[in-house]
């Protein structure tokens, strides 16, 4: 990640520290705004139309004050290097870049020259055919039968892969590659893990459009069908992008060819904000053990208004708070004095 020194940052007064103080605060302007607004409703007889968060269709702008625009979109990345080349270089070959890949020569780290690997009572048979990658393995029936890999998933200390088996379905496979052992092994050894067991990749807590791809990708939309029992998932891009932490990118590229006054050059956020929540709920959207509450999330909302974060449980975190294997740094960090003192990721990383 690129280290930039902290420029003329605004703060919003959004800082979690002291609630009830704020709170209190809260409820006071409240009221005053309340009373002066009423006073205004008795004065005047047309009230100023407040600014719109979306242009009406038809409005037209007398001249350049960009105060209103329509929501951004996301674009396609390949625009960003033109003027960032730094951050691209920086972002090219990380592990955010290459967390999700199309399967190919140069992104398989797994060993597919016709290896069998034993585990659970199952064989899982890798070969290549033509430039695809196959797996010979016990499907949702039982039987073994082939399965194309269709993305890599992951670069170290292991790869995954997903595999498509129709209707939109992307399934995890359960046995993964070791990329410091370079072997084979499975997720979860021991467990008898079959095709009847809820853990088997066919089943559906190991269905990635659901489960895994959401943090993998940049602008991902699950959209289940539930009627049909399908997926018609999309993504802006493979992999962690740009506009995963800054947010859809198109008011900023408007931005570029006028240079008006727009808030944060067209972004929703500024990652640099002296509030430094802002940028720890950004990564925390992906760095922390909690549950989906819709399909996607909106840059610049809280993190509670998407998701809902696991607690600290005796299961999950070690007594002194630290991360036990798959629960993501968050809610650790969340119980430092680092945090506390305004400390935030990039600090660091
Ligand atoms: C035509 C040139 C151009 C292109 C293309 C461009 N940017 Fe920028 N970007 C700028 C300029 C100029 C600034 C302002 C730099 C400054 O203030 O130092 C900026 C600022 C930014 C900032 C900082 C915003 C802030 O609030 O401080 C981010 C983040 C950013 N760009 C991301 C992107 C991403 C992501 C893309 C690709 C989708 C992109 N830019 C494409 C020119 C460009
Ligand atoms: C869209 C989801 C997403 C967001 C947002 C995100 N990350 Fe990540 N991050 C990932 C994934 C997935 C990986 C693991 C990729 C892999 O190993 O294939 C990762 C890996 C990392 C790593 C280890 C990478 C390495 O090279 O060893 C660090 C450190 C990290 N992220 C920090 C951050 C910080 C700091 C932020 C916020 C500024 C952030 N991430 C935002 C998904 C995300
Ligand atoms: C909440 C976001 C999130 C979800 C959901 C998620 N991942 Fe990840 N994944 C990450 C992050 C963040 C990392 C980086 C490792 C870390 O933080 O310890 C990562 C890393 C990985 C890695 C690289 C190995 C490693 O441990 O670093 C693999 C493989 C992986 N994930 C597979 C999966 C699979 C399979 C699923 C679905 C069953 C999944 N992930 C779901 C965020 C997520
Ligand atoms: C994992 C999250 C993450 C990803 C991915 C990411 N950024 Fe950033 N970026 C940040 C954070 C956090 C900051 C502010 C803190 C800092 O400066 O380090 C930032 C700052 C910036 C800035 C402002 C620098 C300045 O000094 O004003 C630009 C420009 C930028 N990023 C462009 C990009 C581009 C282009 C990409 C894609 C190639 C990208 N970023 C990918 C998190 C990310
Ligand atoms: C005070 C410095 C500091 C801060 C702040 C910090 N980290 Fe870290 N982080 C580290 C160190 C040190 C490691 C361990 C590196 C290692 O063991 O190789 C680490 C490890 C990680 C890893 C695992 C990398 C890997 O290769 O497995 C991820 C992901 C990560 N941090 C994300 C975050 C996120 C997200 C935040 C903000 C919520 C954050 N960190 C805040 C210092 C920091």
């Amino acid at each position: 990640m690129p280290k930039h020194k902290n420029k003329a940052a605004e703060s919003t007064p959004d800082s979690p520290s002291n609630p009830t103080g704020r709170l209190l605060f809260a409820v006071i302007i409240a009221t005053l705004l309340m009373a002066v607004a009423g006073i205004g409703w008795f004065l005047l007889s047309s009230t100023p139309t407040p600014v719109a968060l979306a242009p009406a269709p038809t409005a037209q702008p007398a001249q350049a004050r960009p105060v209103a625009m329509a929501a951004a979109t996301m674009v396609d990345e390949v625009q960003c290097q033109g003027c960032h080349s730094a951050q691209v270089k920086d972002w090219q070959g990380s592990h955010h870049q290459l967390a999700m890949q199309d399967a190919n020569a140069d992104t398989v780290l797994g060993d597919f020259n016709n290896v069998s690997f034993k585990a659970e009572n199952e064989t899982t048979r890798f070969s290549r055919k033509d430039d695809a990658f196959w797996v010979n393995t016990p499907g949702i029936d039982g039987r073994n039968a082939d399965f194309k890999v269709a993305y890599t998933f992951g670069i170290a200390p292991l790869q995954q892969y997903l595999i498509e088996v129709g209707e939109g379905r992307l399934q995890a496979l359960g046995v993964a590659w070791d990329t410091e052992k370079h072997r084979w092994f499975h997720l979860y050894p021991g467990q008898g893990v079959n095709f009847k067991n809820p853990l088997h990749w066919s089943k559906p807590s190991q269905n990635a459009n659901f489960m895994c791809v959401e943090c993998h990708t940049t602008g991902f939309k699950r959209n289940f069908d539930a009627a049909k029992n399908t997926f018609d998932s999309q993504w802006n891009s493979l992999g962690v992008g740009c506009q995963a932490c800054h947010g859809p990118a198109s008011n900023h590229l408007e931005w570029t060819q006028k240079k008006g006054d727009l808030i944060h050059q067209g972004f929703d956020v500024d990652l640099k904000d002296k509030n430094a929540t802002v940028e720890i709920e950004t990564c925390a959207r992906c760095h922390a053990r909690r549950a989906p509450l819709g399909d996607g999330y909106t840059v610049g909302k809280r993190l509670m208004d998407d998701y809902l974060p696991s607690t600290l449980t005796r299961e999950l975190y070690a007594l002194d708070g630290k991360i036990k294997d798959e629960v993501f740094e968050h809610g650790s960090f969340l119980q430092s004095k680092m945090f506390d003192k305004g400390v935030r990721c990039s600090n660091c990383h």
